[in-house]
């Protein structure tokens, strides 16, 4: 029973919480004239010197004691006797856990928030660097339309602005105080939930008390954010393993961010990149876990939910340690941009630019000129050259309306430079994005 029941080995991590919340009533219960002044300072007292020695040797795990309220509450009598056993006056262990861990997801949201913040910051910043840089762009993994480097890695700063805005709509959504609900029903003490959330930087008091100690919406709603930000830093991990290998070699991983292999001498693997990928999964597993803790439970408290805490701590520490990584690859990437546009000038990924040319000047409907251009890509492809270096006589045995007018379009930069539409990749549209970006993110 002792085994199964007890939180401490990981609840230990809500002590500052804990303490917080626990100093917060305890100075409601003295202003409300429910404890005496002096009781309050002694208990507020005693709070300090436990914070004290917990910072400096960490939260005893002592079982029976089962979770990190009960191993405080006890050594707070130890340390000022009677006068301890006041402080849970008008609270329960339910409303009380309600509040250490949504404090603690809310300190969770601020550290995620500057992290991602560096990400973007280090993305604009290398995108910058390649406005100009052309690269095939794909569909199904297959060469489809040049792009530039800036472009995609914008692609990125793009998904890490909206895990930001969900990680700030979790924070605003959760950021009410479910202290004074007390066991699942309220309290007959004339307590002030309104103080007890000020003290705590809440917007308010939560309105219905079977609501407060059984929702963990706010949990969830952290770990469905960090879901979705580690999918999106899997998509990016996934482009660098791909990037990094040898038949793409579009990109060199730094010393930093790989590792070597113990048997072949010539290997540098993308190891931080993979286990981004895979950390993933495990974070999208935590916010199932949950999911599925919380799933049928009745109202209020069931002990079920002191299992909501471990996957919300192990997908914050996966996703800061993720976040951090994909940062320091950003970062420190080397990128072969000479790879980069041969690849984008050999995959005949300016076609798309000679059917819209034959629909522009020579007023052809884009299904014909999709189905002249499919004939001129075969013609290159048998002949083993670009799209631009086919000669003419034979482009217009194709089609007679061709004229070389058209080559000027078939070369890569050309392609790029003429996709000015919003959002597009041409460079002096990309620069504009980097240029709203920055001043978004504090770059100046
Ligand atoms: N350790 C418990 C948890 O994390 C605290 C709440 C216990 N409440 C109770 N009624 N047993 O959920």
């Amino acid at each position: 029973m002792r085994e199964i029941n007890a939180s401490i080995p990981f609840d230990k991590r809500l002590w500052k919480q804990d303490i917080a919340g626990s100093k917060a009533h305890v100075a409601m219960l003295a202003q409300q004239g429910i404890v005496s002044a002096a009781d309050a300072a002694a208990i507020t007292g005693g709070l300090n010197t436990i914070a004290g020695e917990y910072e400096a040797h960490g939260v005893p795990e002592d079982l029976a004691l089962e979770d990190i309220h009960m191993v405080t509450e006890s050594r707070l009598a130890a340390l000022i006797g009677p006068a301890a056993g006041r402080l849970h006056t008008a609270r329960s262990r339910n409303d009380q856990v309600a509040t250490d861990f949504r404090l603690w997801v809310r300190d969770a949201i601020d550290q995620v928030e500057p992290a991602l913040a560096a990400l973007q910051r280090a993305l604009v910043g290398r995108a910058g660097d390649h406005t100009d840089s052309v690269m095939p762009g794909f569909t199904h993994l297959q060469s489809a339309q040049p792009v530039t480097l800036g472009h995609h890695l914008m692609a990125y700063y793009e998904m890490i602005g909206r895990d930001r805005s969900r990680f700030a709509d979790a924070r605003t959504r959760m950021n009410r105080s479910p202290l004074g609900a007390a066991a699942l029903a309220g309290t007959g003490f004339n307590i002030d939930r309104h103080a007890t959330a000020a003290a705590l930087d809440f917007a308010g008091p939560t309105d219905n008390s079977l609501d407060s100690v059984s929702d963990r919406d706010f949990a969830l709603d952290y770990l469905m954010a960090a879901t979705q930000c580690a999918l999106h830093l899997s998509r990016l991990a996934e482009e660098f393993i791909i990037w990094a290998s040898q038949p793409f070699g579009f990109v060199s991983l730094s010393d930093q961010w790989s590792t070597g292999s113990s048997i072949m001498p010539q290997k540098r693997n993308p190891d931080a990149a993979e286990l981004v990928r895979g950390h993933s999964g495990r974070i999208a597993g935590c916010m199932v876990a949950l999911s599925m803790t919380m799933k049928g439970l009745p109202l209020a408290y069931s002990k079920d939910m002191q299992d909501d805490k471990p996957p919300v701590f192990e997908a914050h520490d996966l996703l800061g340690l993720s976040i951090a990584a994909m940062t320091g690859m950003v970062e420190s990437a080397t990128f072969r941009t000479d790879r980069m546009r041969a690849l984008a000038e050999s995959g005949f990924a300016t076609a798309t630019d000679l059917a819209d040319w034959l629909v522009r000047e020579a007023g052809l409907p884009f299904r014909e000129a999709h189905h002249l251009t499919g004939r001129v890509v075969k013609l290159a492809e048998d002949e083993g050259v670009k799209l631009n270096e086919l000669a003419l006589e034979k482009l217009q045995a194709i089609d007679p309306r061709i004229t070389d007018d058209c080559f000027t379009l078939l070369g890569v930069d050309a392609s790029v430079a003429s996709r000015t539409s919003h959002g597009g990749t041409a460079p002096s549209e990309v620069r504009k994005r980097i240029a709203e970006a920055r001043a978004a993110i504090g770059m100046g």
